[in-house]
């Protein structure tokens, strides 16, 4: 069966935690919705995959005018990420071969640069388990002792974050995140359902300006990003193709 990419992008989030009037997915950034950049990023790097977005059933921002894919389907979003991805992974049934990669990437990373998909997607084509964009914690890393403060610290040597896109085989990750749920382990990334299963994900190191939009401040910091991202080429071919018109 030949090797299809295949991009999952959960975003049926609420983002509370921006406290904004709407979904983060859908403030203003740069000209556009979050969600257009991030769609825009992921299409400038893999323009021929195939997309499938989970999206509230109830969403009342969403325009398909932002999605840049030929291919591409929507589906309901779950309760929390891991079942939003687990029904797209559904719908894919009888499309996706077992072998195919798939790339799950939160809408609310705008930022991520062209050439650290192109790294990661070439980092995992070879690779039997798969893996994920990661960066190494920079920062001493404290345990709090859930009473403002400190229980002790912890060592950071070996530790990185979790970025993503991260990307899996198609069979490997849609049993994964069914063993999950099966055993009632909440997983916050498709990397800990697979490791779940014993098996050790690969870790790609990528940009540490990867930022998942989270908190208010997050907005602004996510437009100096891009900006500079654009002052050094590094948006990816957005520049060339500029260029090029
Ligand atoms: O809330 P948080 O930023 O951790 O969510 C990570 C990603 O998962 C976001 O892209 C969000 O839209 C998505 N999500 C989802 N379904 C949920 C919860 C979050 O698709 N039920």
């Amino acid at each position: 069966m030949s090797e299809a990419l295949w991009l999952v992008v959960p975003a049926a989030g609420q983002g509370r935690r921006m406290g904004a009037h709407c979904p983060k997915q859908y403030l203003p950034l740069a000209g556009r919705t979050v969600m257009a950049q991030t769609l825009a990023r992921l299409h400038l790097a893999f323009p021929a995959a195939r997309l499938c977005l989970c999206l509230d059933p109830h969403d009342a921002y969403f325009d398909p005018a932002w999605v840049p894919f030929a291919s591409w389907q929507r589906v309901a979003g779950g309760a929390e990420r891991a079942d939003s991805v687990r029904h797209a992974l559904a719908a894919l049934a009888g499309q996706a071969g077992e072998d195919d990669l798939v790339l799950v990437h939160d809408v609310a990373r705008p930022c991520v640069t062209v050439g650290d998909l192109e790294r990661l997607h070439a980092a995992l084509r070879g690779d039997a388990v798969g893996g994920l964009l990661a960066a190494p914690v920079a920062d001493t890393m404290k345990r709090g002792d859930g009473q403002g403060r400190v229980a002790r610290t912890e060592p950071r040597e070996g530790l990185w974050h979790a970025l993503t896109p991260q990307g899996f085989r198609y069979g490997l990750l849609r049993r994964a995140l069914a063993a999950a749920q099966r055993g009632g382990v909440a997983v916050t990334d498709e990397a800990s359902a697979v490791e779940a299963l014993g098996e050790a994900p690969r870790l790609v190191p990528g940009r540490r300006d990867n930022l998942k939009i989270t908190h208010p401040e997050d907005l602004a910091l996510a437009a100096q990003i891009l900006a500079a991202q654009q002052a050094e080429g590094e948006s990816g071919r957005d520049t060339a193709l500029r260029e090029a018109q």
